[in-house]
């Protein structure tokens, strides 16, 4: 018999969903999974940086939480390491590279980070002390020596395996309809639950919309490639100002990334693979001696508040989205954030953020 029933339904099987549903486990309730798993999704072309630190000017609540999630990466790749899954956690440090006349805005974060993180250290004229002396035609960067990242693929297929005693349903949802809990139409059958969580990247906007409720989502276009080069065994992530990055993997691989577009398309553009080896000829010229074997392209889910939006927006229908550049590094405090205000509303965790990050900030307009 195929069940239709469900006390939570999660819309959306990225690395924010996967999060959720590890965390929702636990409550020992029925959970299902919807996902067509057909469209471009974030997860999978993302750098894996944990780079809370790295993307922020600024002090606000997003940078506390990034701050925290962060924290919390080190143990959960740990958890998983114990359940059996390697997502590959490394924390070899960032250098945070001043473009090509971008130097002003790298000082001004150094001046942000510098006043809460003492190791946090400018260096200047001396990058031949980081990657072996490759990097070139740079002068200004800063050391971020407690950055980490892990496999975003590994991460994900980990979550989606421990996951696999959860209900999945590969298929495209067509609408919601609230209706003593919830109907969610999908193309072939239509299912019930209690609560839903929509969790669907740039397409949660979409999804809400048939319930009434108005949340501007985009996507934004990021690019990445893979180069392998079996002699340069660099540890660190090298990390520009104009958004070019270079992250060292597991087995001699490096993933470069990553072009910002607002392009649909959902494939990798000759533009952006020849913006993406310019950089990458510039600052690490010998990484270009590897071979190229792999591009992917991902939409970053954004709003026009650049930051998530994890919330309660009517009883018992729960968002989270909008992570932009920051999923991978927020998926764990998500997961465990989403679990309490949906379980444990007293808990701290729930009562730090739970006003932060709220829908209705972004749009008052709940259409009727
Ligand atoms: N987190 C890096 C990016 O979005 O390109």
């Amino acid at each position: 018999m195929v069940v239709t029933k469900f006390d939570v339904l999660i819309i959306g099987g990225g690395i924010i969903g996967q999060s959720i549903c590890y965390h929702l486990k636990q409550e020992g309730i029925s959970i299902a999974i919807i996902d067509d798993f057909s469209r471009c999704r974030a997860t999978h072309a993302a750098g894996g940086m944990l780079g809370a630190q790295n993307e922020f000017y600024s002090d606000s609540p997003l940078f506390q939480f990034s701050m925290e999630g962060q924290h919390m990466m080190k143990d959960f790749a740990d958890e998983l390491a114990h359940l059996g899954y390697v997502i590959d956690y490394q924390q070899h440090g960032l250098l945070k590279i001043a473009s090509h006349g971008e130097h002003e805005s790298l000082l001004q974060q150094y001046d942000f980070l510098n006043a809460q993180f003492k190791t946090t250290e400018l260096v200047k004229n001396r990058l031949d002390e980081f990657a072996h002396g490759y990097i070139r035609n740079h002068d200004l960067a800063m050391w971020i020596p407690t950055d980490g990242q892990v496999n975003a693929v590994k991460y994900h297929q980990a979550l989606m395996t421990l996951n696999e005693d959860v209900t999945f349903i590969h298929d495209r949802v067509i609408d919601v309809k609230a209706n003593d809990g919830f109907n969610v139409r999908t193309s072939s059958q239509t299912y019930e639950a209690q609560q839903i969580v929509v969790a669907a990247g740039m397409y949660s906007g979409d999804i809400l919309k048939s319930l009434g409720i108005h949340l501007e989502m985009h996507g934004v276009k990021g690019e990445v490639m893979t180069i392998h080069h079996h002699t340069l065994d660099m540890k660190e992530t090298l990390f520009q100002t104009n958004g070019h990055y270079i992250v060292p993997k597991s087995d001699d691989l490096y993933v470069i990334g990553a072009t910002t577009s607002m392009n649909g398309d959902n494939t990798v553009s000759e533009e952006g693979i020849d913006w993406l080896k310019e950089m990458t000829l510039d600052l690490l010229p010998e990484l270009m001696n590897g071979e190229i074997v792999d591009s992917r392209c991902g939409f970053r889910p954004d709003n026009p508040l650049q930051r998530p939006v994890i919330d309660e927006v009517r009883d018992n229908l729960f968002v989270a989205t909008g992570h932009y550049r920051n999923g991978i590094l927020l998926s764990k405090i998500t997961g465990a954030l989403m679990h309490k205000l949906m379980f444990d509303k007293q808990h701290p965790l729930a009562m730090k953020y739970k006003d932060h990050f709220k829908l209705e900030d972004i749009h008052e307009t709940i259409l009727k």
